[in-house]
């Protein structure tokens, strides 16, 4: 959204700088291009980099399933951008297991490293410089899948589950320095990782994917309908807005 200031047009993140993490495709190349469309200056990452990244964009290639490449990242958005205001972790998923005994030791050390200590490693990096600045936005994506874990995706959700209960402490946590922190959690949503995740799914559970229905609203979400919600929450305009959680799934997990 843009404003006018002074006779011209001053669009809402105009001198914002903003991490992303897995920003090269999927949901999180959806939230660089809308923090790039509002003006915010924005570096992303991801383990290697996709060839059809938007032109001003910054881009750091590590793992964050590992302290050392939380490190790398963290070095370079200081390096790149000078600091952080907004700190969005959209990278995540996990692959399909057989239930309890098929996920391993390895599996949940993985999945848990990814869904969730990569958000806790990164926010610890930059949340000194945003209390010293009295100012900063956090959003963690999660997932409407935590609503109703099922046997496939134990590691995930529960990995999720924890990101879920961390946001919200963290929120209270840091809402006295002037830092909000929020969870924008998608449903079934069109990705590289959504899909070749619910194929899995299907496949175990002896389905085709095509077999399970829409979504209330008609469709599966799109990278775009996340990123709207991310991007309110990290503008001005959600200003009074921390622990929050917003369910961007077309209708299809009920809460009351
Ligand atoms: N799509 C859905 O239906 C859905 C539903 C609920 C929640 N979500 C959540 O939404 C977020 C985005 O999901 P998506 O569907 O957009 O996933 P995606 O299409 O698989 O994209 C994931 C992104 O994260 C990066 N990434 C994955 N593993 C990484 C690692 N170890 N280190 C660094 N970067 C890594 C990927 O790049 P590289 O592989 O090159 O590293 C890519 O940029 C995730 O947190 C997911 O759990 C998605």
């Amino acid at each position: 959204m843009a404003a006018v200031e002074n006779g011209s047009e001053k669009r809402e993140l105009a001198g914002k700088r903003a991490l992303v993490t897995g920003g090269s495709r999927g949901i999180g190349a959806g939230i660089v291009r809308h923090l790039l469309d509002a003006g915010a200056e924005v570096l992303t990452t991801a383990r290697s980099a996709p060839g059809d990244l938007p032109g001003k964009v910054h881009f750091v290639e590590a793992d964050l399933r590992t302290p050392e490449g939380i490190d790398t990242i963290a070095a370079s958005a200081r390096e790149v951008l000078g600091g952080v205001d907004i700190l969005v972790s959209s990278a995540g998923g996990a692959r399909a297991r057989d239930g309890a005994t098929d996920t391993t030791e390895e599996v949940w050390q993985d999945t848990l490293n990814l869904n969730f200590f990569a958000a806790v490693r990164l926010d610890r990096h930059f949340i000194p410089e945003m209390r010293e600045r009295g100012s900063g936005a956090i959003v963690h994506v999660a997932s409407a899948a935590t609503t109703l874990p099922d046997r496939y995706f134990l590691h995930y959700t529960a990995a999720k589950a924890a990101l879920d209960n961390y946001s919200v402490g963290l929120s209270r946590d840091l809402a006295p320095a002037g830092i909000r922190v929020n969870r924008v959690s998608p449903g079934r949503t069109a990705t590289p990782g959504g899909e070749a995740a619910r194929e899995e799914w299907a496949q175990m559970f002896g389905y085709v994917s095509n077999a399970v229905g829409a979504p209330p609203l008609g469709r599966d979400g799109t990278p775009d309908d996340i990123a709207e919600a991310v991007l309110f929450l990290v503008s001005d305009r959600a200003n009074w807005i921390s622990g929050a959680n917003i369910f961007v799934d077309g209708g299809e997990f009920p809460r009351v």
